[in-house]
């Protein structure tokens, strides 16, 4: 059997930690995979993380299994903080939600929804995507297809080319919108935009999906979600995928949720089971820890503010740094316009370079970034600046 399988290459992500991981070279700088590091290079537990972690430890007198759903506490949680505690589908019941592993657990529950409720859907993914939405959905068995999302020359959201082809769309449609921080490319939709296209999605009867994986990590938790919102307001259906893995950093505890807006409350409550149904089916019953975690911080004041103030922290060193790299490529004579860098948002931009110029970065600077030229800006700090800079302008030249 096993002779029919063909060898597969590394992830386009992943496996750049991996080369990272194996050089010995002192000198390393890795920008590549979307994990916070502080000015140390370290990617610290959150102290709102082990304050939480402390008391499950100490209340905890059972390893029985949750539920299907996962935790109540952390769902509900979870749906408020995305949705906010008022919003209209929340109030009237039309919500549905299961506990994931991680955020691409959400997605891909969420793509055999689809296929179950729509097998003739097709869903759309901007261009450029996160490289595993693919692969992920297809393995949902969807028919995918891609809208153009940025303009690479200029680098912002191509927002005509978007209208362009949802103009086109309708109910047998399903778009992938990322709800802030873009990932790959840290372009994201203004409020104006998000409107606009939630009353053509409502027009045309297209349903959004939304991938939201670093709320906060933009402007705020409220403005990040925005477009979510905005969108479970006016479209009568709607699908969520989120993660906790950045925002709280718990990436290795697989932490996500998978929601819908349904058009009625009924309509919900067959969609639950419906979302338990798929969950059961791929993993049984998700991971109890990392959403333990989450639930005791979201729902006692004092760990919500604690985990604001760090949220806070990582947004600004994020922010920060997109300054300081466009500044420091400005002043060091860097061929070409790199001021994109400090409009975007989130963990990634693109810095426009060509293949070929990201593995000289590898190979001869030890510089590490996913070959499409996205960095972590995470991964810079006072001491590597200068040498990424300059190393960049080298290959630049
Ligand atoms: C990334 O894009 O680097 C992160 O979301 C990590 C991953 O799993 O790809």
């Amino acid at each position: 059997m096993f002779e029919n399988l063909e060898l597969q290459p590394p992830d386009a992500i992943i496996g750049i930690m991996g080369m990272f991981r194996a050089d010995p070279a002192p000198t390393k700088v890795d920008l590549s995979v979307g994990v916070f590091q502080d000015e140390t290079g370290r990617t610290p537990i959150l102290e709102c993380v082990k304050r939480a972690e402390r008391r499950i430890i100490e209340a905890q007198d059972s390893k029985s299994y949750v539920a299907i759903a996962g935790n109540p506490g952390f769902n509900e949680a979870m749906e408020k903080l995305l949705f906010g505690a008022g919003h209209p589908a929340l109030a009237a019941g039309r919500m549905a939600s299961v506990q994931t592993p991680g955020g691409s657990g959400g997605l891909s529950v969420l793509g055999h929804l689809i296929a179950r409720a729509r097998p003739t859907a097709t869903v759309w993914l901007s261009q450029p995507s996160w490289p595993n939405h693919l692969p992920l959905l297809r393995l949902a068995g969807l028919e995918l297809a891609h809208y153009p999302y940025y303009d690479f020359d200029r680098h912002v959201v191509d927002f005509d080319g978007m209208v362009e082809t949802f103009s086109k769309l309708g109910p047998d449609d399903v778009v992938l919108l990322h709800g802030c921080c873009h990932n790959p490319c840290g372009g994201d939709l203004s409020r104006e935009q998000w409107d606009a296209l939630a009353d053509l999605f409502a027009a045309r009867g297209i349903v959004p999906f939304v991938d939201i994986a670093y709320q906060g990590l933009a402007e705020n938790l409220e403005d990040d979600a925005y477009g979510a919102r905005v969108m479970a307001e006016r479209t009568g259906e709607l699908l969520l995928a989120a993660s906790c893995s950045k925002n709280l950093g718990l990436y290795r505890e697989r932490v996500g949720l998978a929601t819908t807006v349904s058009r009625t409350a009924d309509g919900a409550a067959v969609t639950r089971t419906n979302l338990a149904q798929m969950g059961r089916g791929i993993y049984s019953m998700p991971p109890d820890h990392g959403a333990a975690i989450v639930s005791r911080i979201l729902n006692d004041d004092e760990l919500t503010a604690l985990w604001l103030d760090e949220l806070g922290g990582m947004r600004d060193r994020l922010n920060g740094l997109r300054r300081t790299f466009a500044d420091k490529l400005a002043e060091r004579g860097a061929p070409g316009d790199f001021s994109f860098i400090a409009r975007e948002r989130g963990m990634f931009s693109f810095l426009g370079l060509t293949r070929e110029q990201v593995i000289r970065l590898r190979e001869d600077f030890h510089v590490y970034m996913v070959e499409s030229s996205r960095i972590n800006f995470a991964g810079l700090n006072r001491s590597n600046m200068d040498y990424v800079a300059d190393s960049i302008i080298a290959v630049l030249q």
